[in-house]
């Protein structure tokens, strides 16, 4: 039987324009595309897990609107379970999203539904949550659905994942003790830490500042410069597969869902990380978020060539 994934989180539906560089404030660019894709951050990590081998439930809430009924049939196309998705009065979380030509991105998100994913609603699908092996959180939800969640999941004896993305500030500091895995990238541990990481010793230092704060093992995704584990006195760095990138939306979510479904499998932790880097590393060569996730075999075709 394939591991059990919970995903609780947002489900967005992007609405994405390339244009040849981001915009400044107060200008007007001309855009050269524009597609609507299914997102989020909760959602992504759902299919990257479904994808790269795991059996998926996601916990989140939905719109009552257009959008809300393409995001859920969007992961029940890739098999994820969409009981606990709950369809609520009003409009679906949307990302505004411009890529430019060096594949960099700018998100701005409106929480919509997500905003309505509470701890009661949530509380109502504990059996979800008891049925799962790892439980995985990002901060598109209310904090307070994230500090339940990682508290259950702590008294169910799962292993708990928080990628705290989008990150504002300091985590509350009780909840480090009930995640097993904290996965941001440079700009969030910034954000968690108050180091400014540009590199990997600055990575290192604020991963330090993180666990003398009470955080157990950090993972920081630095896009090409690929990750460093940090856990107890030890710092490991894995260099991130070449490739070229055409738009590295989601490649954070790819990540995190890949290395969730690796280590669920039974991988070792530093086999998840190398599995979520050649996952996220694919995904930045294929545009949009959900249908830039890669499948099984096309990270095993690449790990093999
Ligand atoms: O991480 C990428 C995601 O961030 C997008 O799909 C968008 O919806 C935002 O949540």
């Amino acid at each position: 039987m394939p591991a059990k994934i919970v995903v609780i989180g947002s489900l967005n539906m992007d609405l994405v324009t390339r244009a040849p560089r981001l915009p400044r404030a107060g200008e007007t660019l001309i855009g050269e595309s524009f597609a609507t894709v299914s997102g989020g951050k909760g959602a992504n990590q759902a299919v990257a897990s479904a994808r790269l081998g795991a059996q998926v439930s996601m916990v989140g809430c939905v719109g009552s609107d257009a959008y809300g009924e393409q995001l859920r049939g969007a992961l029940l196309a890739e098999q994820i379970d969409c009981q606990a998705v709950t369809a609520v009065e009003g409009s679906s979380g949307v990302a505004l999203i411009v890529v430019d030509d060096n594949s960099q991105n700018a998100i701005v998100i409106v929480a919509g539904a997500n905003g309505l994913l509470t701890p009661e609603v949530l509380a109502s699908f504990d059996a979800v949550l008891q049925a799962a092996d790892v439980i995985v959180c990002q901060l598109e939800v209310p904090m307070q659905t994230v500090g339940y969640a990682l508290k259950r999941g702590r008294e169910l004896g799962k292993t708990v994942i928080l990628n705290p993305a989008p990150a504002t500030g300091p985590l509350p500091a009780e909840w480090y003790s009930a995640i097993d895995y904290l996965i941001p990238n440079e700009s969030e541990v910034s954000a968690l830490s108050g180091v400014p990481v540009d590199s990997l010793e600055s990575a290192e230092r604020a991963a330090s500042q993180l666990m003398a704060v009470g955080a157990g093992k950090v993972i920081i995704t630095l896009g090409a410069q690929g990750s460093l584990f940090a856990h107890g006195q030890s710092f490991e760095h894995f260099p991130a597969p070449k490739v070229k990138a055409v738009d590295t939306t989601a490649a954070g979510d790819t990540f995190v869902g890949g290395f969730a479904a690796a280590l669920a499998a039974g991988k070792s932790e530093a086999d998840a990380i190398r599995f979520g880097q050649v996952a996220a590393a694919l995904s930045v060569t294929r545009a949009g978020a959900q249908p830039s996730i890669p499948l099984l075999s096309d990270v095993q075709a690449f790990a093999a060539s």
